[in-house]
């Protein structure tokens, strides 16, 4: 049966960036191909950011690609990470040979939680002077998450994770994440060691090698894993997997570019690593290693966009990819 992937390229160099994907899939392999809209342009024409057929198709979807989405994008990648039930963001930060990078030896996968911590959306306006937040962490969702990291280290081949928290602060939110992941491997015999979150964004500047697999709360995957894109050379090269029991949903970390928008020079390597993951993700495994082998050789020898020192278009490194493959 041919897979069904769900495209949605959204607003800004999501345009750009998820064709070139969608080039390069159709180069490997027969897929059935439904193209959605979300985002800010979508907005404007209807009124809303994410239409109830798009979340609907995600729904449904063996797999969806999506771009990005600009001043909208809490408003259609929360419910969309929803829709596929996704209980953990998987967020590889690599450097790559031929990519000067400021720590050229970094090889981290983040595994963030993806349904709550600070990102549930309790927030409110009390009064003219003040406004809260609701900070929400389960067990089931932090064991579930522990599961899934157990899981992934030992059928990637790691020694273990790391858990990056702040239990130190927050006792009773991060207290209980940290219990319950190192709880899960423990349980399962993996090997754990853990790390203050403040401490790990300075020790792995001074030395990434020290870490791994990267286990967090939701808000600090979103901002470690950003620190690591610029440890690795830019946004333009980090992939993300939105993983649920069943469905998945892969995006870029990085959103629209406006500065970059429209010009044709977005690095598509985040997409097509984001793609490669999709492959993997629809057990197309041998895929999606060749796709990551030819978006790493196009790095390695160009040609590159200049958000990597190189004056190449979207078009031109696609066009390398492709030609690889
Ligand atoms: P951004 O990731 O769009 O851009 C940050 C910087 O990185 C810019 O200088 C940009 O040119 C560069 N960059 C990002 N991706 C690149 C690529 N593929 N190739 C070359 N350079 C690249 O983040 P920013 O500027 O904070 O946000 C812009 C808009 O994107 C905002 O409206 C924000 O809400 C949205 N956004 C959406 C996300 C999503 O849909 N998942 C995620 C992050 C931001
Ligand atoms: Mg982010």
């Amino acid at each position: 049966m041919t897979d069904e992937i769900v495209v949605i390229p959204g607003d800004g160099i999501g345009q750009e960036v998820v064709p070139a994907a969608v080039r390069v899939l159709e180069e490997v392999g027969e897929f059935e191909f439904v193209e959605a809209e979300a985002g800010d342009r979508v907005k404007e024409e209807t009124g809303e950011a994410l239409p109830r057929e798009t979340y609907d198709l995600v729904a449904s979807a063996d797999a969806t690609l999506f771009g990005a989405a600009g001043e909208t994008a809490a408003d259609v990648i929360l419910p969309l990470r929803r829709a596929v039930h996704s209980f953990v963001n998987v967020r590889p930060a690599k450097a790559y040979p031929g990519v000067d990078a400021l720590r050229s030896e970094t090889d981290l996968v983040f595994l963030r939680e993806n349904t709550e911590g600070v990102y549930a959306g309790h927030e409110d306006r009390l009064s003219d002077d003040l406004s809260t937040l609701t900070r929400v962490v389960t067990d089931s969702a932090s064991r579930r998450l522990a599961k899934y990291a157990c899981e992934f280290v030992s059928t990637d081949n790691h020694d273990g994770f790391t858990v990056a928290h702040k239990a130190n602060v927050m006792r009773e939110t991060d207290g209980r994440f940290r219990e319950a992941v190192l709880s899960v491997a423990d349980e399962r015999g993996v090997d754990t060691d853990e790390v203050l979150m403040d401490a790990f964004a300075t020790r792995v500047c001074l030395d990434p090698k020290q870490f791994d697999v990267v286990v967090c709360p939701n808000l600090a995957g979103d901002v470690l894993s950003d620190l690591a894109a610029g440890l690795v050379g830019g946004l333009g090269l980090l992939p993300s997997a939105n993983v649920g029991p069943q469905r998945a949903l892969f995006e870029p970390v990085h959103g629209t570019a406006p500065d970059i928008a429209g010009e044709g020079v977005a690095n598509p390597s985040a997409t097509l690593f984001s793609a490669a993951m999709l492959l993997e993700h629809l057990d197309h495994d041998e895929t999606g290693a060749n796709v990551r082998s030819a978006v790493e050789s196009v790095l390695e020898d160009g040609p590159r966009t200049p958000d990597l020192g190189g004056d190449a278009s979207t078009e031109d490194v696609t066009a390398a990819v492709v030609d690889r493959l």
